[in-house]
């Protein structure tokens, strides 16, 4: 069975010098207390920026790196962009897609979150595909329907269980400082695991993450929950000592 994975997603945060300590923190830590690597896995996905750093001082390390996002195309005339097989290149092994930030602040939709995922795994590359519904949605009884298209459309039809994670995403709880309750995260985590059942074969063995105000006081609850195979951690994962709070949490739940 896959270990419990503890995510950090950086987003646009740190300077160089800022992300390099960071790492150096997180490995330290990892390493001084090495019994959390039977229950769990790490990555971190820093700014693409500081990505080819990073994976230099996470090299021999339990520190997996990853990417933030990718082209829907893989090389060219695509000015800012960053593809796939270059992220493989510089040494990512995870990359996100469909984050709501990007979603919403740059309008993707599933269909290129579908076409990035393809990309990644042509790079050998595990997607970690998000998901999540608005407050708006959620109010109206309408999660589980958003949920369920955002899958439908954003796992590449060519997809097989060990090409990518889902990252359960509730908009409302990202950055807020409220997590979804250990009642709706049971209930979409044990919906979600249903649809990648129906989706892909061997679906049952599909990691899904949760993520949204993550914090070390909440980590316990919210991994002993059934069908809650990590987190995808934003703030906290800022500071080595909420990173690993986290994990030591989950690790005290799940060992
Ligand atoms: P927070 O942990 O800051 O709520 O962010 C979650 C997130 O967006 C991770 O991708």
């Amino acid at each position: 069975m896959n270990a419990f994975l503890i995510a950090g997603n950086w987003k646009m945060n740190g300077s160089g010098v800022s992300s390099h300590s960071l790492a150096s923190q997180i490995i330290s830590d990892i390493e001084k207390t090495p019994s959390l690597t039977d229950t769990c896995d790490f990555l971190c996905c820093p700014p693409h920026i500081y990505l080819l750093n990073i994976v230099g001082l996470a090299d021999n390390s339990p520190l997996l790196v990853g990417g933030q996002d990718c082209s829907t195309e893989t090389e060219g005339a695509f000015t800012g962009d960053i593809s796939a097989p270059m992220l493989a290149d510089c040494g990512a092994q995870y990359c996100i897609v469909g984050h709501s930030e990007r979603r919403t602040i740059h309008g993707e939709t599933s269909q290129q979150i579908a076409k990035k995922g393809e990309c990644l795994k042509e790079s050998g590359i595990k997607a970690i595909i998000c998901v999540g519904e608005t407050i708006t949605e959620r109010k109206a009884g309408k999660a589980l329907d958003v949920i369920k298209e955002q899958l439908k459309t954003s796992i590449p039809s060519g997809f097989n269980a060990q090409d990518f994670i889902v990252a359960y995403e509730p908009v409302w709880a990202i950055g807020s400082g409220e997590a979804a309750s250990p009642e709706d995260v049971a209930e979409m985590h044990r919906d979600i695991r249903n649809i990648l059942k129906e989706m892909v074969d061997k679906g049952d063995t599909i990691r899904i993450l949760y993520g949204g105000s993550v914090k070390p006081d909440n980590a316990g609850e919210l991994a002993g929950i059934e069908n809650v195979g990590g987190f995808l951690i934003g703030g906290a994962s800022l500071k080595a000592d909420s990173f690993l709070g986290i994990a030591k949490a989950a690790h005290d739940v799940l060992s």
